[in-house]
């Protein structure tokens, strides 16, 4: 699968890793592809190229942008109508201390809205970028919470977190970003001021 990630940090490459290694096509949009930063990206493994270039042949595109930079970034992409879209971003308030929007709206609706046509999966937002990387905890897969409105963008989407050793649950509508948001909220707080570590992961028991 053609996979665009717009956003060369911790989420973007942690994803891009791991989706090669399952023999996907990973390019990644950045701002300037000729940036000292976008330059940190293996390019033996990775096309580094513009947001619009990335997604013109991608059949999903990944969001790991900060909050503030995701709606210029998605208008940089051009035309995301039919294209499967994760949203990975949180509407974190500076200190990480908190989201930005949340009750009555929520990240994964506003970039709904900013992308219009896209079928918008909230997913890879809940969980440290370490456990993309590394989903396993001696014999339990870290759940993936992810929710959203086209089935067969949920469908795209859960089959790709479990290549990254994920066990995916479908936590209902778009309208639930606003739920997943906090489960953010709350790893941030439990991983940096909690006192555990970013080696944790949310796990949905079921029997
Ligand atoms: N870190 C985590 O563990 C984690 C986990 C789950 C979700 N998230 C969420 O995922 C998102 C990314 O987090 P991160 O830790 O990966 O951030 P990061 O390391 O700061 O990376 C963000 C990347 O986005 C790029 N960017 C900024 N504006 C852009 C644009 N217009 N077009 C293309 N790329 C652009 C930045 O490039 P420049 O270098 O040019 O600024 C940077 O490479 C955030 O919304 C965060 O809340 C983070």
């Amino acid at each position: 699968m053609n996979i665009a990630i717009i956003g060369a940090g911790n989420v973007g490459q942690a994803l891009a890793n791991g989706w090669a290694a399952k023999g996907h096509t990973v390019s990644f949009g950045v701002r300037n592809p000729d940036s000292a930063k976008a330059g940190a990206v293996d390019r033996s493994k990775f096309k580094v190229l513009t947001n619009a270039q990335a997604v013109a042949a991608a059949e999903v595109v990944v969001l790991a942008t900060p909050w503030t930079a995701t709606r210029d970034a998605i208008e940089a992409c051009g035309s995301l109508a039919g294209k499967t879209v994760l949203d990975a971003t949180n509407p974190l308030l500076p200190n990480l201390g908190g989201l930005e929007i949340g009750h009555s709206n929520s990240g994964g609706e506003m970039v709904a809205q900013w992308a219009p046509g896209a079928r918008v999966v909230k997913i890879f937002n809940t969980t440290g970028f370490n456990n993309m990387t590394d989903a396993v905890y001696g014999d339990e897969h870290a759940s993936m919470l992810y929710c959203g409105d086209d089935a067969q963008a949920k469908t795209a989407a859960a089959a790709l977190a479990s290549e990254l050793g994920f066990d995916p649950v479908d936590c209902g509508p778009l309208l639930h970003s606003r739920y997943l948001e906090n489960f953010a909220v709350m790893w941030i707080w439990l991983a940096m001021k909690g006192g555990l570590g970013r080696d944790v992961a949310w796990k949905l028991l079921r029997r």
